[in-house]
């Protein structure tokens, strides 16, 4: 097997925690990304400040083609050049956000859905027996987590502790059916095609479907990366719009460097055709309100925050993913980050950046 990880997104808060993961393992990274984050949320969004920390730390190790996976052609001299070397793929290059997929939706299509498609033909052509794992998100189930049985509590929604799903969503959720969002749909065509060349062309192809990613190399953006953009907005006096559920809506959050080791997991002994929901649980979890309270306390300064009556389309109210299917395949991994840890590693690493 090939000591070379190809990284699609190697700029972004997955990729390129994945970069710094795989680096120092010891294996060469050679990541692709064009900066389009930059192109979809603005300047706030842009992932080059992340680009150049990550070469100058990594060196040597880290090669970077600033390629759109678009470009087919492009994946594909890419692959042939490197071509058996490829030990693995981690595919995390994508247009992120619910909200932004409709003003353009062939851009969304086209990156998300296709891209992808480019990648598993790169990889099938090159390096059919490399791992090749796909960020997918929980927007695939769509809207159905909407009509789980939920009691209104004082700081959040919440499952009736007798419901199979109160330790968390699994798998076994329909992903048919429901409101997805343009986003979630394009992402549902990428899942479903890494799972098909799993299946289809026996490739260790592996899904995993994450709800709130997050972490220090995230390019926080009101409209993409939800800790992230609380933090900042405490810490810079920003003011904070909170669409609908009255605040209450529950996120489960997972580090970047947890996400990752499932990845290295997966990549140690890889399966075939998997599908997993990946995000803090239990472990990890919170509603608006109880963002705001956490990063206040850490902050000691108080947030502005505003509230819109209106959420956003297809938008979950309650989401907290069961891991306990990945558990099962690999038992030795575990979370490490809470919600209160991921908040605090935020405020640390951004006290010179983001400044009232
Ligand atoms: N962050 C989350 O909360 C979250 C939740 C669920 C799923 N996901 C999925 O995880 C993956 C990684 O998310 P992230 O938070 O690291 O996103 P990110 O936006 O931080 O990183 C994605 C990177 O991909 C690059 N990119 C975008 N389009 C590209 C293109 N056409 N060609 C080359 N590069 C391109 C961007 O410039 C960016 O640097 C995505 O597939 C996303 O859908 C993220």
């Amino acid at each position: 097997m090939g000591s070379v990880v190809v990284i699609t997104g190697s700029a972004g808060l997955i990729g390129s925690e994945s970069v710094r993961h795989f680096a120092a393992l010891g294996m060469d990274v050679v990541g692709i990304d064009n900066d389009m984050r930059g192109y979809f949320f603005g300047a706030d969004g842009s992932t080059k400040w992340n680009l150049e920390r990550l070469t100058k730390e990594i060196g040597d190790r880290y090669t970077h083609h600033s390629l759109d996976i678009r470009d087919r052609e492009g994946l594909d001299r890419v692959f042939a050049q490197l071509g058996k070397n490829i030990g693995l793929v981690i595919h995390a290059a994508a247009q992120p956000s619910h909200d932004w997929a409709a003003r353009e939706p062939f851009t969304d299509f086209d990156v998300n859905a296709v891209g992808t498609i480019n990648m598993l033909e790169a990889a099938r052509k090159h390096a059919i027996d490399a791992p090749f794992i796909f960020t997918s998100t929980n927007k695939v189930y769509g809207d159905t987590p909407n009509s789980l049985p939920l009691v209104e509590k004082e700081t959040r929604f919440e499952l009736p502790e007798d419901h199979k799903w109160f330790q968390g969503i699994d798998e076994t959720m329909s992903i048919d059916s429901s409101m997805h969002s343009i986003f979630g749909a394009s992402k549902v065509a990428a899942d479903v095609m890494v799972q098909e060349y799993g299946r289809y062309f026996d490739m260790p192809t592996a899904v995993f479907r994450g709800g709130t990613l997050t972490g220090p190399g995230h390019s926080a953006a009101e409209l993409h990366g939800f800790l992230a953009y609380v933090m900042r907005c405490v810490m810079e006096g920003r003011l904070y719009k909170i669409y609908g559920y009255k605040g209450k809506m529950v996120r489960d959050a997972i580090h970047s460097h947890d996400l990752v080791s499932s990845f290295e997991a997966f990549f140690r002994a890889p399966r075939v055709a998997e599908i997993y929901n990946m995000g803090g649980g239990r472990f990890s979890n919170c509603s608006h309100i109880e963002a705001f309270k956490i990063a206040e306390e850490i902050t000691g300064l108080e947030a502005r925050t505003e509230y819109v009556d209106e959420n956003r389309m297809g938008d979950h109210q309650w989401w907290i993913s069961s891991t306990a299917r990945f558990e099962e395949h690999y038992p030795d991994w575990k979370l490490t980050y809470d919600v209160p840890a991921i908040l605090r590693e935020m405020y640390e690493a951004n006290q010179d950046v983001w400044k009232a």
